[in-house]
């Protein structure tokens, strides 16, 4: 569907669940209050809403996230239906902590990307910064997903005097095991935004390092709504997600559903629409229904709204 600025939405971002093992202080708040099973809309409700989005509003591409997508019950049969009923890409997004006893799976049902979280390649350093022990079947995960041919992207947040000293690592282990490693910013968002202004480690920054280091970097050309710029430097590749500095609005074609079922033009809006009343009425009226999807798309804005209290394991990364 195309906004008034000739933006294609095209990509839908799905959050399944709240829930995490992990905490990562950027994500999660202290003592998060995850709702009710109940409360989710069910998986045949997202089908549904997915088979309206991609029939009237033209979505091809859906990334499942959380919260940990693997989490939530039935994430496999959503997976798979949403394949069956010709949605060409369908991704993952995970912590990768369940990722290899569940890759098989998910690869038999069609999954055709996963990107993983990695924080960090030390194993004490991942307990401090999510909390939890679990680096090694992280690294299990991503390896399993390898072996089948799954394409891997790591996401790793860069966080000044905890992680900003691992891009190099990070790049060379990713590369050697055929994953494309990709560094985020620290967005100013639920629990980032009290830490974003002294945590914060801009993508100019790591650009530096990475030419001290490793030496001249050139830019591999994207698609104007990728949210990664991509670079070579010799034989390795990398990415970055500069959502603070460079942000991508202007060619965005996203739009994001929260597990309970509310629908947002921008991670950053701090009101969702409530799409569980047209998914639910028996009388789905299509017209009305592409009027509704035309009013959340209004609701993209084309330059970054700065802070929001929304949290990302909400509305998922
Ligand atoms: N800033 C940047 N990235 C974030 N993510 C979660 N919170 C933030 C934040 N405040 C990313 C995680 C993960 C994905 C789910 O979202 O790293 O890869
Ligand atoms: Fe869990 Fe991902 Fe949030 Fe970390 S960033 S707490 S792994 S949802």
């Amino acid at each position: 569907m195309l906004d008034s600025h000739g933006r294609n939405i095209h990509k839908l971002r799905i959050s399944v669940t709240e829930s995490c093992q992990l905490k990562c202080s950027y994500c999660m708040p202290e003592h998060p209050n995850f709702p009710k099973n109940e409360e989710y809309l069910s998986i045949d409700e997202i089908i549904y809403l997915v088979a309206k989005l991609a029939d009237l509003g033209g979505i091809d591409q859906v990334r499942l996230t959380g919260g940990e997508p693997l989490l939530r019950k039935g994430v496999g049969k959503l997976i798979s239906i949403l394949k069956k009923i010709g949605i060409p890409f369908v991704g993952l997004t995970t912590n990768a902590l369940l990722l290899e006893q569940r890759v098989d799976q998910l690869h038999s049902y069609g999954v055709d990307a996963i990107n993983v979280s990695l924080d960090t390649l030390n194993p004490e350093r991942f307990s401090r910064m999510c909390k939890q022990t679990g680096l090694q079947r992280v690294l299990g995960g991503i390896k399993a997903a390898r072996d089948l041919d799954i394409p891997v992207k790591t996401n790793t947040v860069l966080i000044r005097g905890e992680n900003d000293d691992e891009i190099i690592p990070i790049i060379k282990y990713a590369n050697e095991i055929g994953v494309m490693p990709r560094f985020l910013e620290l967005m100013s968002i639920g629990s980032g935004n009290d830490q974003h202004h002294y945590r914060h480690v801009s993508y100019l920054e790591v650009l530096k390092k990475v030419e001290r280091e490793l030496g001249t970097v050139t830019i591999i050309p994207v698609p104007c709504d990728s949210t990664a710029m991509l670079y070579q430097v010799g034989e390795l590749r990398f990415g970055i997600i500069a959502s603070e500095n460079k942000p991508f609005c202007q060619d965005c074609s996203r739009l994001r559903l929260s597990a309970k079922g509310l629908l947002f033009g921008c991670l950053m809006n701090s009101d969702g629409f409530d799409t569980r009343e047209y998914i639910r009425s028996l009388e789905f009226d299509e017209e009305n229904f592409v009027r509704f999807l035309a009013q959340v798309i209004s609701t993209k804005p084309l330059e970054r709204i700065i802070g929001s209290e929304n949290r990302m394991n909400i509305l998922g990364g």
